[in-house]
């Protein structure tokens, strides 16, 4: 019954601009999602999409050399021509499909500037780019009559001879198990954020499409760039867009002082986030932060502008600390936002496994490199989603048939039991709570190799007393206290990669810095760092970086 040519695992922007081109393309496609698809992640975006138009008189090349600098030169550039080429295309089609992208002056499409880009080539909805993108995308798959498996869980990949042939998921509303055939399978699972605390990431971001790749010898690339967002809410971590300082807000230490002056003359508050978090943090570590903070200043943009171009922010702002953003500064810190490792895939999304297919925060085409621009990641989504699609559809349409004997399902069944028949063990809250601390202290804005090695111990530490975590609720139907338990497990095996590609890369780059060993070593680590399990063994290994005209220089913003 359940059997489909390609199955899309998640389905934020990156699964449901998959599925609209499978489906156009004639296939049997399906969507599952372990939320209802308008509460993917990507309906937390805020600021925008980056696309260089050429009747503003912009071009895709400066888009890529932006890119390239704030990846600090480790993304692959092949990758990034094709995704600042394909920018344009992709925007306007959107706004064919219904976005409501925000206009300037004149009428036409309008344009921000983002943190690390020489122009304003942000579009954007308000503050509320990403979940209007989100809606009308959905509204598509709706109008196409697409299969969705609304609030299910992969539990495994299918693996047939070393080729992926489906998931093995769980219904949440029944708790049963079923094996869901495909020709291919796309994961589009989003990110990781919830393995640090506090993150930008709603709670759903868990890793899990990274820890079932991982799990069948797929190699996870770069897991050590973590993105620290400059301005997460203080205490909570609720992202506060950049699109503020897009729109002009300082930032300011406790002496009331403009001090990205120091860090980055030119770009100011619009360097790159990395450069931004480090900045902020050192005012923080060296006494002139308030509580932890420094202060996002929006006073000077006036309530018209704050409302018309912020609004989203400004009720995030009266609402969680009872601050007007017309009257008074907000207190922000550096928040873990976005991994810019993630599954190894080329241009079409095909990983290591024949048949397995990733796209968006989840994989890694090496486009975002060692930091990510804003607004960078929802164009990502958008073109790889629909590249990773085209990949599946032509691997599709060569395999015949699907075979599956029901012995994995009986095995996976058995495994899932055991962990709802276990008793008297500890809480999965309370190791989750010991990984998001340990994470975000040795996988800091600042690293070294102490810190690292801390972690790491932590987290294995942690990997073993998993085994013996026990859940309360022991029914079937809508067991998340059981989806939890599972979660961690995937986000336990992520967060060890993490620790491995940070203890391996003995350099500065990027969104890895380490206070021990100081400067980027393009002679030694021009490399992307690898991990991956075969026969079960974890290996770590190295690649190179693809470069075509952008030749390393020195960052300075
Ligand atoms: O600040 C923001 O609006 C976030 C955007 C992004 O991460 O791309």
């Amino acid at each position: 019954m359940y059997e489909h040519d390609i199955l899309i695992v998640g389905a934020g922007l990156a699964g449901l601009r998959a599925a609209l081109e499978s489906i156009e393309a004639g296939k049997n496609t399906a969507i599952l999602s372990k939320v209802h698809p308008v509460r993917s992640h990507s309906c937390a975006a805020q600021g925008g999409i980056n696309a260089a138009l050429t009747d503003r008189g912009d071009n895709w090349e400066d888009h890529a050399l932006s890119t390239i600098k704030g990846s600090d030169y480790l993304a692959d550039q092949e990758a990034v021509e094709i995704m600042c080429r394909e920018a344009g295309e992709n925007l306007i089609d959107l706004e064919h499909m219904g976005v409501i992208f925000s206009r300037d002056e004149e009428g036409r499409l309008g344009t921000r500037r983002f943190g690390g880009q020489s122009v304003a080539r942000t579009f954007f909805v308000g503050a509320i780019t990403g979940s209007a993108m989100l809606h009308v995308l959905y509204e598509q798959t709706v109008k196409q009559n697409a299969q969705v498996y609304e609030e299910w869980f992969v539990t495994k990949l299918i693996i047939e001879d070393g080729e992926c042939r489906g998931v093995i998921a769980m219904d949440i509303n029944s708790g049963k198990l079923e094996i869901i055939k495909a020709k291919s399978v796309i994961l589009a699972t989003g990110g990781i954020g919830r393995i640090f605390e506090p993150s930008t990431n709603a709670l759903i971001c868990t890793g899990d499409g990274l820890a079932l790749a991982y799990d069948v010898g797929a190699s996870l690339m770069d897991m050590e760039m973590i993105q620290y967002h400059p301005t997460g809410l203080a205490g909570n971590g609720i992202l506060l867009s950049e699109g503020a300082r897009g729109e002009g807000a300082y930032l300011l230490n406790s002496n009331g002082e403009r001090f990205m002056e120091d860090y980055a003359p030119e770009y100011l508050e619009l360097a790159s986030r990395d450069v931004v978090s480090r900045a902020e943090q050192t005012e923080i570590n060296e006494g002139r932060g308030i509580d932890g903070c420094v202060l996002l200043d929006c006073r000077h943009l006036g309530k018209s502008k704050i409302e018309e171009k912020l609004g989203y922010l400004q009720e995030v702002a009266i609402e969680f600390r009872g601050i007007d953003l017309a009257e008074q500064p907000i207190p922000v810190k550096p928040t873990m936002h976005y991994i810019m490792g993630g599954i190894k895939t080329d241009f079409m999304g095909q990983t290591d496994i024949p048949g397995l297919f990733a796209a968006g925060e989840c994989a890694n085409v090496s486009v975002h490199g060692a930091n990510r621009l804003g607004a960078n990641s929802l164009l990502d989504t958008i073109v790889f989603g629909r590249r990773s699609a085209r990949g599946a559809i032509e691997y599709s349409s060569q395999i015949n048939s699907i075979s599956k004997s029901k012995e994995e399902l009986n095995n996976e069944t058995k495994r899932i039991q055991n962990i709802i028949n276990r008793t008297n063990g500890e809480r999965s809250a309370t190791l989750r709570n010991e990984m998001g601390e340990a994470m975000t202290s040795g996988i800091g804005v600042f690293r070294d190799t102490k810190s690292i090695k801390i972690a790491k111990q932590k987290v294995l530490n942690l990997i073993d007393r998993y085994e013996n975590t026990s859940i309360d609720n022991k029914g079937k139907i809508f067991n998340t206290d059981l989806i939890f338990n599972l979660e961690l497990k995937y986000m336990l095996d992520v967060a060890l990669t993490i620790c491995i590609g940070a203890e391996n890369r003995k350099e500065s780059r990027g969104a890895h810095y380490r206070t021990d060993i100081t400067e980027r070593d393009d002679k030694n680590w021009l490399k992307h760092t690898h991990v991956a399990k075969t026969d079960g063994e974890v290996q770590f290994y190295t690649s190179d970086v693809n470069i075509t005209k952008w030749k390393p220089e020195i960052r300075k913003y």
